[in-house]
């Protein structure tokens, strides 16, 4: 099988690029990517030199460059990965979303249908079902959630499911959508919120928590994230949605404190902070269609996988330096200073 990995030099698109590479070495797998901010060719360095690996520059917006590459490459499967996705920043830049993540995810999708790929695969968040209350724990998201957007990056990403759902009934172009929860885990750019604590925190830099830092995210380490991906583009039923967590809901606070807790810092750390405008309140998943009718299973849970993470933060320093010492510095300064 040929796989085109989209935004393969992004967090989660470059840990599915490893696993896939290492997982199945008779497959061949392509990775495109803009290299945005958030794209880093020091993440794809250890699979670099794989005879079962590429890497290719260029944007899923530039439709002529795309049609070339798939009439060239013939791929199997498409995996869009390639997306804006800090919701913060889609409050300084919506354009740019709806040009990413809606144009874009239809240029993959004409181009899919033009060179007949057997599964085109939209990688998608628990985002698009908008937040839930904080006071109804009996409450979760299933892929019958009707669709309620909140930021303009949810709005995108839900646009571009939208778009993905017409294609394969209007033109009946074989497709899948995962709808996955915040995930955490190696190669995680440093301007969410993990990442961004465990570096700051490692630099005794104060840590800025949203508002009073009770909402609720329902994390799940990357690697879970991959192994259900490769799940569903090899078994999951054509036109269907599948929703992708494991039970694993924390406060921003709880987690904060966990961060710290494991790198043996003081919580007088902690900085509360102007909370995002719109900011939803809770994610919660339900994952029981992706387990009962693929057999997925979780291998971290919460306790397990952010240990792990902090341990790979501490073991790769150079890999997150590098980000922390450019340009990042500026969008940091610029996205924080009206907070304090
Ligand atoms: P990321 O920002 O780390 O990576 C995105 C990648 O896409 C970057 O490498 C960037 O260079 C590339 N890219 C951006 N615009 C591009 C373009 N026009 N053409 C080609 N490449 C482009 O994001 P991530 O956290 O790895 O998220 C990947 C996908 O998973 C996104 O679609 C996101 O919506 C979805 N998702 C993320 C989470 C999460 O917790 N991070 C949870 C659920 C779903
Ligand atoms: P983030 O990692 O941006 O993911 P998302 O908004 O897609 O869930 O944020 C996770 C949570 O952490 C969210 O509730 C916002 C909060 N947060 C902070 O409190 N401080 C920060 O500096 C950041 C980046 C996020």
């Amino acid at each position: 099988m040929k796989i085109l990995v989209t935004g393969g030099a992004g967090f989660i698109g470059g840990n599915f690029a490893h696993y896939m590479t290492n997982t199945y070495p008779e497959d061949q797998i392509v990775v495109l990517d803009a290299l945005t901010y958030a794209g880093n060719l020091e993440t794809l360095e250890p699979i670099m030199d794989k005879p079962n690996f590429k890497f290719v520059k260029g944007d899923i917006r530039d439709r002529a460059f795309i049609d070339d590459l798939f009439a060239k490459e013939k791929f199997d499967v498409v995996v869009n990965f390639a997306a804006e996705s800090h919701v913060d920043r889609s409050i300084e830049n919506p354009g740019l979303f709806v040009e990413t993540n809606v144009m874009g995810v239809q240029v993959l999708l004409d181009v899919s249908l033009k060179y007949g790929v057997k599964r085109y695969h939209q990688v998608s968040t628990d985002e698009v079902y908008g937040d839930l209350p904080l006071d109804r724990k009996d409450l979760m998201f299933t892929e019958d959630t009707p669709l309620h957007t909140s930021s303009p990056y949810s709005a995108s990403k839900a646009s571009a499911d939208l778009l993905v759902l017409a294609y394969h009934r209007t033109f009946k172009l074989p497709v899948t959508i995962s709808r996955c929860s915040n995930n955490y885990g190696p190669y995680h750019f440093p301007e969410k919120l993990i990442p961004l604590m465990i570096s700051r925190a490692l630099a005794d830099e104060s840590l800025p928590v949203y508002g009073k830092g009770e909402n609720v995210r329902d994390w799940l380490h990357v690697h879970d994230h991959c192994t259900a991906i490769d799940l569903v583009i090899r078994k999951g039923r054509e036109g269907e949605v599948y929703n992708i967590g494991g039970h694993n809901e924390r406060t921003n606070l709880e987690v904060v404190k966990t961060i710290l807790k494991q790198l043996g810092k003081p919580e007088s750390l902690i900085h509360f902070v102007t909370d995002r405008p719109g900011h939803d309140l809770r994610y919660a998943i339900d994952p029981t269609k992706i387990e009962n009718e693929l057999g997925w299973k979780p291998v971290y849970n919460f306790d397990t996988g952010i240990k792990q993470t902090i341990e790979w933060y501490l073991n790769n320093k150079t890999w997150w330096e590098n980000i922390i010492s450019g340009e990042y510095q500026d969008y940091y300064a610029k996205m924080y200073k009206d907070r304090q």
